[in-house]
């Protein structure tokens, strides 16, 4: 490790646990709040899940509305058209329920109270993200990772990408991991959002920008997730891997603040961007590619070698790096096939004709690429897209 600088950034407080929810009256009454701004889904609400929220907000005693007005995984207008009738309200605290889009689409918010830019500035600028509220994140995806890092990412359908606007400022100040938020969460979600913070932890730890801080969340979220993501996605009952599935992303949100992600979320948001692939399922889909083509790289090989020996648990009968990167990459390969995840983009309306296309835009994406241990070509982006499209 070398002597680097290198910062770690935090919530105030994480609570987790069964009934985890039961600190929101507390926590609003630390932050002096009488007026809250409530982010969700349709969808989460249907399922009653916002009801143990609301419950909360009712017995802190404080007024609320609520806004889950927008899309999952939204453009930079759809934010701004919530962000422009949530203002003027005189909020004084933000409450953001559900997975990554509503926790970005809150976290945005809280820097928007504003008229002195909208949500395109700070895509241009991100820098003039400045907090006007305080937030609490509480997520209902095992997942992003998004309650704990200073990301935001939006949709630009003009440039059929999406992009991430990055601003300390947008740290939530409090976050809550209750696991019965994801107990009903139907298998596939589960699956490919529990992948997505699989790559978190796997793609910080073997990112060039890796360091002491960030090994540690990224490596222990990591072990967490290979032993424990099989069941959480199973076995409706097991609330104690779930809950530890919870923990494990937040850990990889904390990775990615601290370290950075590499080429698989590099050529997943051309995906996401123009075809509308959602982020979990396309990472997913690009994780074992991008593995295999990294582990031509002896650093990379390892990384991978000592998250083996770290996360495998059975039998240690394998001694040389190279052994124990590739099985690694075939126990990941194993979990994402058991998984179900989608393998081939064709699914999705991706044409051969695309694939051009799609190298030009993931090879746009330096700001994570910079961080990949082996460096990605156009050839290489090329036939990583191929083994997705049978
Ligand atoms: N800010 C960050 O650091 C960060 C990191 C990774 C990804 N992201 C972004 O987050 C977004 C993806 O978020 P996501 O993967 O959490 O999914 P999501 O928020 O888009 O939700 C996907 C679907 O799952 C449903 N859902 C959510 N929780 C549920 C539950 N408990 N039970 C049943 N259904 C549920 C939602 O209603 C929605 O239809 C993308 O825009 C991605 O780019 C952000
Ligand atoms: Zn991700």
């Amino acid at each position: 490790m070398s002597l680097d600088k290198y910062s770690l950034k935090l919530p105030k407080a994480v609570y987790s646990g069964k009934e985890a929810m039961d600190n929101i009256p507390e926590i609003l009454k630390s932050a002096g709040s009488k007026k809250v701004a409530a982010f969700t889904d349709k969808g989460i609400r249907k399922l009653g899940l916002f009801d143990l929220v609301e419950d909360q907000l009712k017995k802190a005693d404080v007024e609320y509305d609520i806004y889950d007005d927008f899309p999952p995984e939204p453009s930079y207008q759809a934010v701004q058209g919530v962000i422009d009738r949530f203002k003027g309200h005189g909020y004084d605290f933000i409450v953001a329920c559900g997975g990554g889009s509503v926790m970005d689409t809150a976290k945005l918010a809280s820097v928007l109270v504003t008229d002195e830019y909208g949500v395109k500035e700070l895509l241009d600028d991100p820098k003039r993200a400045k907090k006007c509220l305080e937030t609490l994140a509480i997520p209902t995806t095992a997942g992003t990772g998004a309650e704990c890092t200073p990301n935001a990412i939006v949709g630009v359908p003009e440039k059929e990408v999406k992009i991430g606007i990055v601003n300390d400022n947008m740290m939530s100040d409090y976050v809550i991991l209750d696991a019965r938020l994801i107990e009903n969460l139907p298998r596939s979600i589960a699956a490919s959002t529990g992948v997505d913070a699989m790559c978190h932890c796997i793609e910080c730890y073997t990112s060039n920008k890796a360091n002491a801080f960030s090994d540690t969340f990224a490596l222990r979220g990591f072990e967490i997730i290979m032993n424990n993501i099989v069941k959480a996605c199973d076995d409706k009952d097991a609330l104690a891997e779930k809950n530890n599935m919870q923990i494990a992303a937040f850990y990889g949100g904390v990775a990615i603040t601290a370290s950075g992600t590499t080429a698989v979320h590099a050529l997943s948001y051309p995906l996401g961007g123009k075809y509308h692939v959602a982020h979990g399922t396309s990472n997913a889909m690009l994780l074992i590619p991008v593995m295999r083509f990294n582990a031509g790289d002896e650093e990379f090989r390892k990384r991978m070698a000592a998250a083996w020996d770290f996360a495998y648990h059975g039998d240690k009968k394998l001694s040389t790096v190279d052994e124990k990167a590739n099985a690694l990459i075939d126990w990941m390969d194993e979990i994402v096939k058991h998984l179900d995840i989608p393998t081939d983009l064709k699914e999705f309306g991706v044409k051969t004709e695309d694939l051009e296309g799609l190298v030009a835009s993931g090879l746009q994406q330096q700001r994570l690429l910079v961080n990949n241990m082996r460096e990605v070509t156009a050839d290489d982006a090329r036939s990583i897209y191929l083994n997705v499209m049978k």
